[in-house]
């Protein structure tokens, strides 16, 4: 495949004023030295190439260096060091209204920022219509754009940019902005594009469209390449990373009630046999519960709830459910649940564990945020919702052909 866009040992650095000062009459009466000026880099020896018709992602967390390196390729900024080359038509999709005038009307600013992009007077007229038709904005479009929302511009830029009939489009979070409708139609119009064989560069904080959409996709970290191939494992391997970040800064907290006569002294998650702090969907979860009692207890119940993390619960079985209810327990010993083929879908999730009496009225140990875990992609591709009900598909009728190319 012939390569539309290559990046060549890409470095960008910025130059910025170390603010090392102790207080603020230092602030203000330091004379700024050339010695405080550090030189920081934003983009470290990036190489990677963009190849004909395909979707390539850029992932990586705030301040990585993806709009760095998206303005780098659009030639916005100079590259400190390495080379970015570009052989076909592009349209980038930038900063939020960038290339607008606030002062001009939405019209006018169609008309300026479609010659910006390269297209004639003349065949920006041709293609009003559809434009406007695009954007949404018809009854808006003779308004000054500096009235617009942060959505209306990023909808009259967005039609804008695709209708210059770019060969290649750089796009930087345009998902993020702009309600739902909006967004499901610039991914309708992502497909059509690479139907047509053109070329989409997307940054995105929406590991959804990443995985569902890209061919390929690179992750950046403090302005290096962390990893590049295949966006499911790319995405995977990304979320992991961030999910074992996030849960060495802050452990969740977790809080006890109960009469206290039996508690529950330690839980573990066992996928085949071993610890873990992350499952994914499909696996078989064992939940295990370590009880000790200082006394011996009639009927005890054992119950855990499993839900998202500031979200839903899940599911909350218990051990009365089943009929696995011990006539007395005294001393210490171990509870299991089996959770077989788990239905959750990928995000941060939280268990609590409970012990109650027959009547499940009077509580002797409720643990809040016993253990928090995530859930990773498995077999199952969904992204939204709290579970998946496993889904199979199947279109018939006479108008129905075989499976699309893009599968
Ligand atoms: N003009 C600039 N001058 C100095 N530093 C800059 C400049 N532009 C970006 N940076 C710095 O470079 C780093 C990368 O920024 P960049 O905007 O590329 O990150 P990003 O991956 O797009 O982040 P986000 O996900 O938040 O959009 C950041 O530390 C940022 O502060
Ligand atoms: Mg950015």
């Amino acid at each position: 495949m012939a390569s539309v866009l290559t990046v060549d040992h890409v470095s960008k650095s910025f130059r910025t004023q170390a603010e090392r000062v102790n207080s603020l009459k230092e602030l203000v009466t330091k004379r700024r030295r050339n010695s405080d000026v550090e030189e920081f880099f934003a983009l470290r020896d990036v190489s990677f190439e963009v190849t004909e018709g395909e979707a390539f992602g850029v992932i990586g967390h705030n301040g990585s260096g993806k709009s760095t390196l998206l303005k780098c390729m659009a030639g916005i900024l100079q590259p400190t060091s390495g080379s970015v080359a570009v052989q076909k038509r592009m349209s980038a999709l930038l900063e939020l209204g960038a290339g607008f005038h606030p002062e001009l009307t939405g019209r006018d600013n169609v008309f300026l920022n479609a010659a910006i992009l390269g297209m004639a007077r003349r065949e920006i007229a041709a293609r009003f219509d559809e434009i406007v038709d695009f954007s949404g904005l018809a009854e808006f479009i003779d308004e000054p754009v500096k009235t617009y929302s942060s959505g209306m511009y990023v909808r009259l830029a967005f039609a804008v940019a695709i209708n210059v009939d770019p060969e290649l489009l750089i796009i930087d979070e345009i998902l993020a902005v702009g309600d739902v409708t909006f967004q499901q139609r610039c991914m309708q119009k992502f497909v059509e594009f690479r139907e047509q064989g053109r070329t989409i560069v997307l940054v995105t904080h929406d590991m959804g469209s990443v995985r569902n959409f890209c061919d390929r996709a690179i992750w950046l970290e403090h302005g290096e390449i962390a990893g590049r191939g295949d966006p499911t494992d790319l995405v995977d391997t990304y979320t992991e990373k961030m999910l074992a970040d996030a849960a060495d800064g802050q452990a969740m907290q977790s809080t006890r009630r109960g009469s206290g006569e039996i508690r529950v002294e330690e839980v573990e998650l066992l996928v085949d046999g071993q610890p873990t702090t992350h499952v994914r969907t499909g696996d078989t979860v064992v939940v295990r519960l370590h009880f000790a009692s200082d006394e011996t207890i009639e009927n005890p119940v054992f119950a855990i709830t499993i839900g998202r993390l500031g979200g839903a619960i899940v599911t909350f079985p218990s051990s009365r459910d089943t009929g696995e209810v011990p006539a007395t327990i005294s001393g210490s010993g171990t509870v299991e649940v089996r959770l077989a083929d788990i239905a959750l879908i990928p995000g941060p999730h939280v268990l609590h564990t409970e012990v109650t009496g027959f009547g499940r009225q009077h509580v002797f140990d409720h643990i809040q945020n016993a253990v928090s875990f995530d859930v990773l992609a498995g077999d199952v591709r969904e992204t939204a919702g709290i579970m998946t009900m496993r889904p199979t598909w199947a279109l018939s009728g006479p108008g129905v052909s075989g499976p699309s190319p893009l599968v």
